[in-house]
Order: C-alpha cells, then sequence, then structure tokens
C-alpha cells in the first residue's frame, strides 16, 4: 500500500486516453498529469530534444514525489526510454508491452504502425518486433496532422479528421493490413474515424490500454497500490485551454489546471 501519486506524461492530450484506460482497472490511485502542451509536438521534434523534454519532466515529478512514472507517450518511450527506466521510481512506458502484445498474434497478414514522425523514424518499434521474433510484413505511416489538429481542439467527426484519416490509412487498408497499432497515445482520440475507414475486419489495438495494462500490473506485483482517485493536471500550454479540450477529451472536467512555464517549479 503506497499513497503517493502516480506521475503521467504526454505532450499533450494523448496521455488522456491512457489515464481513462487505467482508470477503468485502478480508479483510486492518485494521479499527476503532465501534458507538454506549450512543446507539442513532440512528433517533429528531434530526438536530443525529446530526450530534454523528458529529462525535465522526469525531474519534475521526483520533486513531486511520485511512486511511479509512466510515459504516455510513444515517442518518449521511444526516443527516452533509457531515461524514463532510469528515474528511481517504478516506471513503465507504452511502447514495451503493445510489442508483447503484437508478438504474442499468431497470423500473416501485414501489421500495420502508425505514431509520430520521430518514433517512426527511430525504427523502434520495427526494431522490438523483429527483435520480438515477428516475421511479418510491417507497414509504417508517420501521422503528423493527426496530433496537430487534436490539439488544435479539432472534434473527431470535422471534415480534416477523415481527410487526414484517407490520406495516411489507405496504405495500410490497401495492403490488406490485419492489426494495427495506434502507436501515438493522440491517436485514440481519433479512433471512431480511423475504424470507420478500416472497417471492422481490422483488430485496432491502442498503445495507451497496453500501456495502461501494464502500468496497473506493475504497481499491483510491486505492492505500491493506493490512493484517493485525486488528479492534478499541469500544463506547460495555457491552462484554461487545456482544461477546456482535455475536458471534452475526457468526457469529464478536469479540475483546475496549473501551468507551469518554469520547469524548476514542483507542484
Ligand atoms: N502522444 C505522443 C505519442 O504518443 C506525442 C504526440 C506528439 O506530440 O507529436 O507519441
Amino acid at each position: 500500500m503506497d499513497n503517493r501519486p502516480v506521475g503521467f506524461f504526454d505532450s499533450g492530450f494523448g496521455g488522456l486516453t491512457a489515464l481513462s484506460a487505467f482508470r477503468e482497472i485502478l480508479p483510486e490511485e492518485d494521479i499527476l498529469f503532465f501534458g507538454d502542451s506549450g512543446r507539442a509536438p513532440y512528433g517533429a521534434k528531434s530526438a536530443e530534444e525529446l530526450r530534454t523534454c523528458a529529462a525535465n519532466i522526469l525531474h519534475f515529478f521526483q520533486n513531486a514525489g511520485v511512486k511511479a512514472v509512466f510515459a504516455a507517450c510513444g515517442t518518449c518511450s521511444l526516443l527516452a526510454g533509457d531515461l524514463i527506466a532510469d528515474c528511481g521510481v517504478l516506471s513503465c512506458n507504452v511502447v514495451t508491452p503493445s510489442v508483447e502484445w503484437l508478438a504474442a498474434q499468431e497470423g500473416k497478414l501485414p501489421l500495420g504502425i502508425i505514431a509520430t514522425a520521430a518514433s517512426i523514424r527511430s525504427g523502434g518499434f520495427e526494431r522490438a518486433l523483429r527483435a520480438a521474433g515477428v516475421t511479418r510484413e510491417i507497414i509504417s505511416v508517420p501521422c503528423p496532422d493527426f496530433v496537430t489538429l487534436i490539439e488544435a481542439g479539432v472534434s473527431v467527426s470535422d471534415m480534416r479528421v477523415y481527410e487526414a484519416v484517407e490520406r495516411y490509412l489507405t496504405p495500410v487498408r490497401d495492403a490488406g493490413t490485419s492489426t494495427l497499432l495506434l502507436g501515438c497515445t493522440h491517436y485514440g482520440i481519433i479512433e471512431p474515424a480511423i475504424r470507420d475507414f478500416l472497417g471492422g475486419d481490422v483488430t485496432i489495438l491502442s498503445a495507451s490500454s497496453c500501456g495502461a495494462n501494464a502500468l496497473a500490473k506493475a504497481l499491483r506485483e510491486a505492492g505500491l497500490t493506493g490512493g484517493s482517485g485525486k488528479e492534478t493536471f499541469f500544463t506547460s500550454g495555457n491552462a484554461a485551454e487545456f482544461r477546456r479540450t482535455g475536458s471534452l477529451i475526457l468526457g469529464r472536467d478536469l479540475g483546475p489546471v496549473r501551468a507551469i512555464p518554469d520547469w524548476e517549479d514542483a507542484p
């Protein structure tokens, strides 16, 4: 039993999909959520920039006394995985459990992976899948406009979302992909549009859900569960906008969001 909070972080709203999934499993945990909207999109950043973002947030969580850190961001999971693993408390990411899930699937049809440009460029998903013994064809597609639209608060039913889905996912559909990994946590927010386009035969796997399950399992196994279900939101962007759009995405009010423009600030 440990009542200290768990630190969740992402470049912005994507991490909320992981928060939702986690809440269904462990509703009583206290969570500090950091959305780095002031520096989003992460997918357009260099490895060095991403590692600085991750290091800043890990430091913030360290000062806040978290019992665990959850990288609710595929891009940081891939490009700053070592920093996250060495952060001094229990940590989880969204990539390792997604790769484990995919590697356990049988079948010969191609696997699709959609993620940020930085994630796809890193080759990290593909390397990890090959290392886990996956021999199927892998179709990897970066979808940068998804995050831009989502961070701008565009709704899933907006035509711009449907146009972007069609543009990015046509090669995935035409290749006869049987399983698609949403390798960026933002993409779950527009999953209905992706599902509509691909049809019911394609299995859609969310990195957010895989990561949330792995985090809950790790907390239980380490005997670290406990809390009162409190959530505290921080953003490097505009606090009022984060609250408004984040509440729409989550389907409930986030409550007050604290803006953290100064990286040395502790909650
Ligand atoms: N949600 C993040 C991810 O899972 C980053 C998206 C972005 O800011 O480009 O990769």
